[in-house]
């Protein structure tokens, strides 16, 4: 978890998550650091792109069954939220819920996150809204807030499960399973695999937002690390890997090129690719396998079946 934006020396835990990426023979870079405060602004923006159908889709499932969701959901409950953001999926479903107690939003992006849950907390006084600035790989501890309830709901929107890598979606389902217990549930939004004419315009849109959104993680890693990147120097790319279903987003290197990260330099020759994001596309099968540990509740989809919304609840015994 990263609590400063300050200027850091490369021996910070930001250090620990770019210098090992960038002394691979294969160089890559977590996606977490895409979410400094420009880059959230900047996702922000993707997410009303025309070219970008995930936030559209989910946002008319979301409307289309609001209410069999609140009520599949139950009253009381504890709205936790992983990758809030600015919250704006989940004004619509507290509106809807029957008596939330509490809503505890989770992000990396902190000064984004405490902004964000200061406004809500406005906008709904008898909700308890207790922000966690951190990753959703960190070890975090849900507060039960002044209200407790046992009818704990995280909601897990926009596919972010789909950066994870298979095991790593492994290991967050079950952490989810034990968060929530057998009385809670998880409501999560799964981006489903479909024609390639929709999923690459998605990730490389004509306005060339999806662009500067991945180049600004190189100025996120300037400012912290005193690193010297060119965003000139590099172009964003977003291929298909059709072995592994995702959408495989790197940086590449137009020249060849030493960058500096403190004391350490990297050598970039041109056409060197850098991987900083992926963004799994699922099968049914592959996400029921995913969630085995859960039983599948409620499947909400559109017309298409491009994206769902699913309501899982963790299995006993
Ligand atoms: C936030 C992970 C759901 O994969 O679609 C969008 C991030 N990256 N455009 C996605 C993203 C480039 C997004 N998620």
């Amino acid at each position: 978890m990263k609590l400063n934006s300050q200027v850091d020396c490369p021996t910070t835990p930001m250090a620990h998550d770019v210098i090992p990426g960038l002394s691979k023979r294969q160089k890559s870079l977590p996606c977490k650091l895409l979410y400094d405060r420009r880059g959230s602004e900047l996702f922000e923006r993707i997410c009303e792109l025309p070219e970008y159908y995930v936030t559209r889709t989910e946002r008319g499932i979301m409307e289309a069954n609001i209410e069999s969701i609140a009520s599949a959901i139950g009253p009381d409950c504890q709205l936790v939220e992983f990758g809030s953001g600015n919250s704006s999926k989940t004004t619509f479903l507290l509106d809807h819920l029957e008596t939330p107690k509490s809503y505890v939003p989770i992000d990396i992006s902190r000064v984004h996150l405490l902004e964000s849950a200061r406004k809500l907390q406005q906008l709904y006084p008898d909700l308890d809204v207790l922000p966690i600035p951190g990753d959703f790989n960190s070890a975090i501890e849900i507060p039960v807030g002044p209200r407790p309830t046992d009818n704990r709901v995280v909601f897990f929107p926009g596919s972010t499960l789909g950066n994870l890598e298979e095991d790593e979606a492994f290991v967050f389902m079950g952490r989810i399973a034990k968060l929530v217990g057998p009385r809670g549930a998880l409501l999560i939004g799964i981006d489903m695999k479909k024609p390639l004419e929709v999923l690459l315009p998605a990730y490389d849109d004509k306005a060339g937002v999806t662009a500067e959104f991945s180049l600004n993680m190189l100025q996120h890693i300037n400012r912290e690390l005193l690193a010297d990147f060119d965003l000139d120097q590099f172009r964003h790319e977003a291929v298909w890997d059709e072995e592994n279903n995702h959408i495989d987003i790197s940086l590449v290197s137009l020249v060849d090129q030493v960058v500096t990260i403190g004391e350490e330099a990297f050598v970039f020759p041109e056409g060197e690719r850098v991987a900083i994001e992926k963004s799994h596309k699922y099968t049914a099968e592959e996400f029921e396998h995913l969630a085995k540990d859960f039983d599948i509740k409620r499947v909400w989809s559109d017309e298409q079946d491009w994206f769902r919304v699913v309501l899982l609840q963790p299995r006993v015994g």
